[in-house]
C-alpha cells in the first residue's frame, strides 16, 4: 500500500514539474499582512507596502530583458523577523527589510546573481 501511495505521489508531481512554466524570470513577494486583535507585529504593519511600492518602482525602471513581477503576499510563516521578502525561482527569504535596502536587493541578487548575505534568513 505504500509502495502504490509512493508511486502515486511520483506520478503527480512528475505530471506537476512537467507542465510547470514559469511565467516571471523572477518573482518578488513581499509580506503585507496585517493582524488585528493581537499586539504581535506584522510586516504589514511595519511597512510592507512601502516594500511592494518600492520593488515595483526599481524593477520598472530597470534596464533588463528578465521578466520581474514584485507583489504583495500575505504572511509569509516567519513574521517574528519581518518585513519579509521571498524571491523566486531561487526561493531565498530576505527579513528585517527595509525601503534602503530595495536598491542592494535588486542590484547584487537580481542583476549579479548574489543574493544578500546580512538580510539572508539564517537558519536557528
Ligand atoms: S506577517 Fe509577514 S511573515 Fe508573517
Amino acid at each position: 500500500m505504500e509502495g502504490l501511495l509512493f508511486i502515486s505521489l511520483s506520478v503527480l508531481y512528475y505530471n506537476y514539474t512537467y507542465f510547470c512554466v514559469m511565467v516571471f524570470d523572477i518573482h518578488i513577494f513581499v509580506c503585507t499582512n496585517q493582524r488585528t486583535g493581537t499586539d504581535r507585529l506584522s510586516c504589514g504593519e511595519a511597512h510592507g507596502m512601502d516594500l511592494v511600492t518600492e520593488f515595483k518602482k526599481q524593477t520598472k525602471d530597470l534596464k533588463t530583458n528578465l521578466k520581474i513581477r514584485a507583489q504583495r503576499a500575505g504572511c509569509l510563516g516567519i513574521c517574528d523577523f519581518g518585513p519579509t521578502v521571498a524571491i523566486y525561482p531561487e526561493g531565498i527569504f530576505y527579513v528585517g527589510v527595509k525601503k534602503e535596502d530595495v536598491t542592494e536587493i535588486i542590484q547584487s541578487h537580481i542583476i549579479n546573481k548574489k543574493p544578500v548575505e546580512r538580510l539572508l534568513l539564517k537558519k536557528a
